[in-house]
């Protein structure tokens, strides 16, 4: 079975995305696999073609890699591949989209407002900030509103902190998501379908002493993972429910990792969506998967995506 690893791409996780399909590249060859890793540049349609791989997996991190783009050109080349299909990227890419979608089948995520950049040239920074500031509160969460990696978001305790949050929020999106910040424990769950329905891999549970930035994310030692997250079991279950739900209503495929915070009453808040997660030495859904079904797993997901 050949298959073709994307990775790389222009999005501002192009260096995590090269890391991660470096080593799903070497999992799935150590499996048997005959694979290629490349990189997604000018000459990605050349390269299908001429490879014809029986299966792709999508790898690129980011705007361009999870909005369902690259999913599209892949369908429209009749190609199968690992994970969501260009729709379900659409909808889980865009945080304020999934968000809204979330809230309407009863799953907890904080409450947000989506502020484009072109709405602060027309009105006006500070009108806005202070309506936010009056109808969410503080602390907010400041973030791209398909970013991926913690670029561009700030955490933000006190109002006069917004004007630097949002210029840093627009220098990766021209979309901001502001939402309440949730005090809690901070837990990934990673979500894997191989043709028997959806079930979560362990809770990683991630403790770092500052902000959960790109720096704590990929350099090795910044941050404290527990595999499976320290939480009492109902917790747990209620944790691992919530990832599986948000998998089934987004019409997820294959892998997803759901990033949640649990608050002090165990409910689980759900912060983001990736469908294609890190794959890097430090990232989350290796662990899990170590603590889990093992590294069979990065072989059973390309049999999933077999026709
Ligand atoms: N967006 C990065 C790759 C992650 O969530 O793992």
């Amino acid at each position: 079975t050949s298959v073709v690893v994307l990775a790389g791409g222009l999005s501002h996780e192009r260096d995590v995305s090269l890391r991660s399909g470096r080593r799903i590249g070497q999992f799935l060859t150590d499996a048997g696999f005959d694979v290629t890793v490349t990189d997604v540049d000018a000459n990605l349609l050349a390269k299908l073609t001429d490879l014809k791989p029986d299966v792709v997996w999508p790898l690129v991190h980011g705007a361009a890699g999870e909005d369902g783009s690259l999913q599209d050109l892949l369908e429209l080349l009749d190609l199968p591949f690992v994970g969501t299909d260009a729709d379900g990227c659409r909808l889980a890419s865009r945080k304020s989209v999934a968000k809204s979608i979330l809230k309407a089948h009863g799953i907890a995520t904080p409450e947000f407002a989506l502020l484009p950049q072109m709405l602060f040239r027309q009105l006006g920074a500070s009108g806005i900030l202070s309506a936010v500031e009056h109808s969410l509160g503080l602390p907010l969460a400041v973030k791209p509103d398909d970013g991926g990696s913690a670029l561009g978001v700030t955490i933000v305790r006190e109002a006069s902190e917004l004007p630097a949050a949002m210029v840093a929020c627009f220098a990766y999106s021209d979309y901001a998501l502001i939402e309440q910040a949730v005090d809690g424990t901070e837990v990934a769950v990673s979500v894997i379908d191989t043709g028997d329905g959806p079930r979560a891999l362990p809770a990683v549970e991630i403790v770092t002493d500052g902000p959960y930035d790109y720096d704590a994310r990929y350099n090795a030692g910044r941050t404290e993972y527990f595999t499976p997250a320290r939480l009492p079991e109902d917790v747990t279950e209620r944790v691992q429910a919530t990832a599986v739900a948000v998998h089934e209503v987004l019409g997820l495929r294959h892998v997803s990792r759901i990033d949640l915070i649990v608050d002090a009453e165990g409910t689980p808040w759900v912060l983001d969506i990736n469908v294609a997660p890190g794959m890097t030495e430090t990232s989350l859904f290796p662990q899990a998967a170590a603590s889990g079904p093992g590294v069979e797993i990065y072989a059973d997901l390309v049999r999933a995506a077999l026709p």
